[in-house]
């Protein structure tokens, strides 16, 4: 899709981020906060992280009572026990990850190197192919126990991505991910924009629509309607099906775009996860 296009999408969505062949992604990003900020006065900035339950009181008191009891919690020490595990070769996790395993907020990053968005799980995967393991699937089970471990170490680092300006190839892949946000597609038309920032805090079905910001800064999640645990591209792909749009394969090129724009969006929020979500 062209920036002209994502242009008239962008403005069919509430008008919110509607110039962005001048905006940079500062300016973006002071339009974006500032525009939740002003369609929920009621909700602390900081509070946005906790999702639709920084808006919906009702469905607040249910989830304050399930965080006494973390559902993710076992989910916390199996990837810890990943973590001290040693591969097959005796290194660890820790050869790949010197600063240890609360990296969260070094991710997703611009890497000049290989030209592309890199994201902890694929950073995980690297690590693993290069110390003679097999990768792990990027939606559910291991993986998100170990990211749930890793995220745990990360809780209080604030979102803090960069777009180097030296690279306009990171400049372009933040472009393609906004795009993504704003474009209408599947049967329903529907972009996520049209739910998560237009019609936020509205209700579809007997569901009321998250915020978009804060929406990455606390997977991976349990969801008692998975009864596990599961990544963010994992719910990337359901919110794509749920408008009967295909969706793309997790850790592909187009959700990691999408993952860096969402996540420069959140810059100067708190990492809170895991989380657990309805
Ligand atoms: C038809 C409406 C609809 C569209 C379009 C849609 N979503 Fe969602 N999304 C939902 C609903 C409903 C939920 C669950 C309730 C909530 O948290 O909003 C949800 C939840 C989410 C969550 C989890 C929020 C949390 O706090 O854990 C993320 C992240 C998300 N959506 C991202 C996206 C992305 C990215 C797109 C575009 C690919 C998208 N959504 C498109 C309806 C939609």
């Amino acid at each position: 899709m062209n920036k002209t296009i994502a242009t008239i999408t962008a403005a069919c969505v509430g008008g919110l981020l509607a110039a962005p062949l001048l905006a940079s992604p500062e300016e973006d990003r002071e339009v974006w906060q500032t525009y939740f900020e002003k369609r929920f006065p009621q909700v602390e900035k900081t509070d946005f992280v906790n999702g639709v339950y920084s808006i919906d009181p009702v469905g607040r008191e249910n989830w304050e009572a399930i965080e006494e009891f973390p559902p993710y919690e076992a989910a916390i020490s199996d990837g810890e026990e990943m973590w001290n595990t040693p591969f097959a070769n005796g290194k660890t996790y820790k050869d790949c990850f010197p600063d240890g395993p609360g990296v969260a907020a070094q991710y997703p990053h611009w890497n000049k190197e290989k030209g592309m968005v890199m994201t902890l799980p694929l950073a995980i995967n690297n690590c693993r192919e290069a110390n003679g393991e097999k990768p792990l699937k990027y939606k559910k089970g291991p993986i998100a126990d170990l990211l749930a471990y890793m995220t745990y170490e990360s809780r209080g680092d604030v979102v803090n991505v960069e777009i180097p300006e030296d690279d306009p190839r990171a400049l372009a892949a933040y472009e393609q991910g906004k795009e993504f946000y704003f474009a209408r597609r599947g049967q329903l038309n529907f972009a996520c924009a049209s739910c998560h920032v237009g019609n936020s805090g509205t209700t579809l079905r007997t569901e009321i629509l998250s915020p978009a910001l804060g929406h990455t800064t606390h997977f991976p999640v349990y969801r008692s309607k998975w009864g596990e645990m599961g990544t963010l591209h994992r719910r990337f792909s359901g919110c794509n099906k749920q408008v009967r749009a295909k969706p793309f394969p997790a850790q592909g090129e187009e959700y990691r775009n999408l993952e860096y724009f969402m996540t420069y969006m959140n810059n100067g929020l708190e990492l809170n996860g895991p989380g657990a979500r309805k």
